[in-house]
């Protein structure tokens, strides 16, 4: 059937799930505005408690960022200079900046092709007598093979640090993204399943020595005010973020049920066209992105904008290629499925209150 009216699709629309909540959020703002409550405090501790137990880790740490997250998981493991840690080329930057920040080298790997994960067989070969440490990036909202990277982690004493920042709720053979490795970082930059209204992360870990230095990291190294026992920084939940994600975190599992249905849809009317994106077994996938591949990518989303749908590359440059890594001595042909993806992959409109007649709509156009 020709499809006659144009209809926008944003990327996301945060103001969809923020009309809803609107009156808890004004609430809660106004009480802390009443209790003049702005850094750290009860607000963020009844964060920490609830999002520890949704991720079923002992601790919970708030912390300013997603990518302070994982530079303070390192610092808190006491990784640090003239240590290795291995990651995947294809990610998000925060990944290999949070490595560098604590003062780590960062050595690339590649991925599986088929669920863009780091491929547990490419770590093997990267560590050397200098590896300390594995951050896994559960991209796009799909958790990695978490146990054969626990595995390889046990046969060389690594810590892992599961990058977490896209896998909020998200199941690994039943247990949440973030509860297996030693320790894992999350993101709430807004766009994300949880997300703030400006910039948060949070680390989680069973470690008690660890979490007890991470939070010391946090604010100042100091235990007690103006007395600071080690070197640390300033990167705290903001209090304000603290009370709109402890809204939002129970209706977490709701949104990314919502995602994992529309990702149903894509795929019933997509698969004969693009390639979409496959789950591993075991695994409990929140399309924090939709992302599909196809030869005339460039095209496609062309056409797309065209008919006022938006879409995203993530990430169109690996990491070991950006110009900000060149010391770290990245070359084209490194890492050859995660370059051939970044020439392929598009990330479809995906969020919770996408609707039924916005995905026909992107599908038809993408099958135009
Ligand atoms: C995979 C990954 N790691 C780390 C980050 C860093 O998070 P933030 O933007 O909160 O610093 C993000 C998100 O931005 C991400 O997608």
């Amino acid at each position: 059937m020709a499809m006659t009216t144009t209809m926008k699709v944003p990327f996301v629309d945060l103001q969809a799930q923020h009309a809803a909540l609107r009156p808890e959020i004004e609430r809660a703002v106004s009480g802390l505005l009443d209790r003049g409550d702005f850094i750290l405090g009860a607000e963020v501790e009844r964060f920490e408690h609830d999002y520890a137990a949704f991720i079923g880790a002992k601790h919970a740490i708030g912390v300013g960022t997603g990518l302070s997250a994982i530079e303070i998981a390192l610092r808190g493991f006491g990784i640090g200079a003239g240590d290795e840690v291995i990651t995947p080329a294809n990610t998000f930057i925060a990944t290999v900046l949070a490595i560098l920040a604590a003062g780590a080298t960062p050595v690339f790997v590649d991925m599986d092709p088929a669920t863009y994960s780091i491929d547990p067989r490419a770590i093997d070969a990267a560590v050397t007598s200098r590896t300390r440490a594995i951050v896994p990036v559960h991209l796009y909202g799909q958790p990695v093979d978490l146990d054969a990277v626990m595995a390889i982690a046990a046969r060389h004493h690594l810590i892992v640090v599961e990058d977490a920042a896209q896998a909020h709720g998200a199941r690994y053979k039943g247990r949440r993204a973030g509860s297996v490795g030693h320790a894992a970082a999350f993101s709430f930059y807004p766009s994300k399943n949880l997300g703030a209204i400006g910039d948060g992360g949070m680390v989680t870990t069973s470690d008690d020595g660890a979490a007890a230095r991470m939070r010391l990291l946090r604010n100042y190294g100091q235990r007690v005010k103006y007395h600071h026992s080690i070197v640390g920084t300033n990167s705290r939940l903001d209090t304000l973020q603290a009370a709109v994600l402890r809204i939002k975190l129970p209706r977490l599992d709701a949104w990314n049920a919502a995602r994992r249905r529309h990702a149903d849809a894509y795929r019933a009317r997509l698969q004969d066209a693009v390639q979409t994106p496959a789950t591993a077994a075991g695994v409990e996938h929140i399309f924090h992105l939709y992302v599909i591949e196809t030869d005339r990518r460039d095209a496609l989303q062309a056409r797309l904008k065209a008919m006022q749908i938006d879409t995203g590359i993530h990430y169109p440059v690996p990491a070991h290629l950006q110009e900000a890594c060149a010391p770290l001595g990245g070359r084209p042909g490194m890492f050859p499925a995660t370059e051939a993806a970044a020439r392929r992959i598009l990330s479809l409109p995906m969020f919770a209150e996408l609707s039924e007649r916005q995905i026909d709509y992107v599908a038809d156009a993408v099958r135009s």
